[in-house]
């Protein structure tokens, strides 16, 4: 497995193996890497000759309150799963490196980031979107893989390389959990145990609001007041959001009908902020 830090470095070995005739995974990170990560690294070398990985903090979509400085990082650790994993390149490179001097160029949307995360982290889907793109172009890979533990990320995502006629197959791959039912997330090292006890309500209000649905409620709001309920019962929970929203558009639906999802982010012990979520087919 080779790691490069430079974007020479990445064009040249995907150089040689487009020469020989291969197909190209992409799975970009921002690090400090679990088994949700390494699903999307399987996934690739599963359906490609040869997988990337990118370990980037990309500091562009952080807001000035946000954790970029406190975002976890264990570089040594991340190699070694993307190697056992059976990646060919990591690609980690320096801020300096994607954001040279004077670098003024955005890749931006309107409407499906005015919605869920994108209220409250104005500024996030535009740094998403901006270094995805520089991604896809350093890289040129057929496929690229993203988790749905991200549904807002990977729409908007889906939705850029349609309307901007990227040459890559986006694909959408299951959230992982923990034992527990807690989705798998970097920031969960945030959380003492206390902190990830609480932080269970996430995933059992998802699982009240799944069953309600399925025993035929159609009301986007009878749902959601359930869910927000018994969150609330939880101390150290603070509700961000809890939506159902179209998958598509991120607009919210009067109607349990079609590709719905149910979106939720809550702070836990007003220290870290989690998302989870569910999609599901409504007749
Ligand atoms: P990061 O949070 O490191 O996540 C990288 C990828 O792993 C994303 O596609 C995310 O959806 C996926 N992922 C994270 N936790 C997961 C889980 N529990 N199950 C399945 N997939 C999971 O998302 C980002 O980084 C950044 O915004 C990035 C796309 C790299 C751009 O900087």
């Amino acid at each position: 497995m080779y790691v490069v830090k430079t974007i020479a470095e990445v064009r040249a070995h995907v150089a040689a193996w487009r020469k020989q005739g291969k197909t190209v995974g992409l799975v970009t990170t921002m690090g400090y890497l679990h088994e949700g990560h390494q699903s999307l690294i399987k996934k690739s070398v599963e359906e490609n000759n040869r997988t990337v990985v990118t370990i980037f903090v990309n500091p562009m979509q952080f807001g000035p309150t946000e954790d970029l400085e406190s975002y976890p990082r264990d570089l040594e650790k991340d190699l070694k799963l993307c190697e056992e994993t059976g990646a060919r390149l990591v690609f980690a490179p320096d801020p300096e490196e994607m954001y040279e001097e004077g670098f003024v160029s955005y890749v931006d949307m309107n409407g499906l980031t005015n919605h869920l995360c994108g209220l409250s982290r104005p500024i996030h889907f535009r740094g998403v979107c901006t270094v995805v793109n520089k991604f896809f172009n350093i890289v040129q890979p057929d496929r690229a893989y993203f988790g749905q533990k991200d549904a807002q990320q990977l729409a908007v995502i889906k939705r850029m390389v349609k309307d901007l006629n990227m040459n890559v197959e986006v694909i959408g791959c299951p959230i992982v959990r923990e034992e527990d039912g807690l989705a798998m997330s970097s920031r969960n090292t945030y959380m003492d145990e206390k902190e990830h006890k609480a932080a269970l309500i996430l995933s059992r209000s998802l699982l009240l609001g799944k069953k309600i649905i399925n025993d035929g409620e159609k009301d986007p709001k009878k749902v959601t007041e359930k869910m927000i309920e018994l969150i609330n019962s939880e101390p150290m929970a603070e509700i961000d959001y809890v939506e159902i929203v179209n998958n598509e558009t991120m607009e919210a639906v009067d109607k349990i009908q079609g590709e719905i999802l149910c979106a939720i982010a809550v702070k836990i012990n007003n220290k870290v902020r989690l998302i989870d979520n569910f999609i599901m087919n409504v007749r």
